[in-house]
């Protein structure tokens, strides 16, 4: 395969796989294979018929490729969708959140994440669960040293996303990659949320779920109940 014409500036460690597709600081990668994703989970499931293994996508950016992601939702047959932000546009490109973090303020890179999610939200219906709106803040342990991220810091920009998002209808995942904000799960409720999902953002096997316990724990807290079956959203429950 060619070697890409420019490489990113910066390239996370265990994203190696991803450098062939890359071409003048652009990730273009080959098509999803759906059919050989289901096909794949079907043997999963014959595998382990004890398993409810359910079939589902994230779609990063989803509103800067809406006639890809209708594409795919429509040939996918996905029984979860997932909507996110990995990044901002710059100058006309693509430019990862941690890429930003060292070029930029760490408070200014937040606030334009959460703008820009706002957009997401506002101008994307094709997914039904808003994923980590925490993920910045990944970065932030790296490039900031003046002291441990505080959520109540960008309140503002949070209760506008989590407005527009139960406004809408949507869940909010609790994703386990770093430790919830219980500020955030409160806002959620506060702005009137009526579901959550949780993910673990796990990449590898041995970190499939880590830390639902804590954040299962703090969903309850805020009144959130769990479905009937393991795979249901948790919902609010509205008496106490
Ligand atoms: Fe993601």
């Amino acid at each position: 395969m060619a070697r890409p014409a420019k490489e990113p500036r910066r390239f996370r460690a265990g994203s190696e796989h991803l450098l062939p597709y890359y071409a003048d600081g652009m990730l273009t990668p080959a098509q999803l294979d759906v059919n050989g994703y289901l096909d794949c989970l079907q043997a999963c499931r014959d595998k382990f018929p004890d398993l409810r293994i359910i079939s589902g996508v994230e779609l990063g950016e989803p509103h800067w490729h809406a006639q890809q992601a209708t594409d795919l939702i429509a040939a996918g047959r996905f029984e979860l969708v997932l909507g996110s932000l990995h990044g901002l546009m710059v100058d006309g490109q693509f430019a990862e959140v941690a890429q930003l973090m060292q070029e930029r303020r760490p408070t200014t890179v937040i606030r334009d994440y959460l703008l820009e999610v706002a957009r997401l939200v506002a101008n994307c219906q094709i997914f039904s669960v808003l994923a980590h709106i925490d993920y910045p803040v990944r970065y932030w342990r790296q490039h900031v040293r003046s002291g441990p991220f505080d959520p109540t810091q960008f309140e503002d920009e949070y209760r506008h996303v989590l407005d527009l998002l139960a406004s809408s209808d949507r869940a909010l995942e609790i994703n386990t990659r770093l430790n919830p904000y219980p500020a955030i799960v409160r806002w959620w409720r506060e702005a009137g949320g009526q579901a959550i999902t949780f993910g673990s953002d796990a990449h590898v096997p041995n970190a499939l779920a880590t830390g639902f316990a804590d954040a299962a724990a703090l969903a309850e807290a805020e009144g959130f109940r769990p479905g009937r079956a393991p795979e249901d959203l948790w919902h609010r429950v509205l008496h106490r």
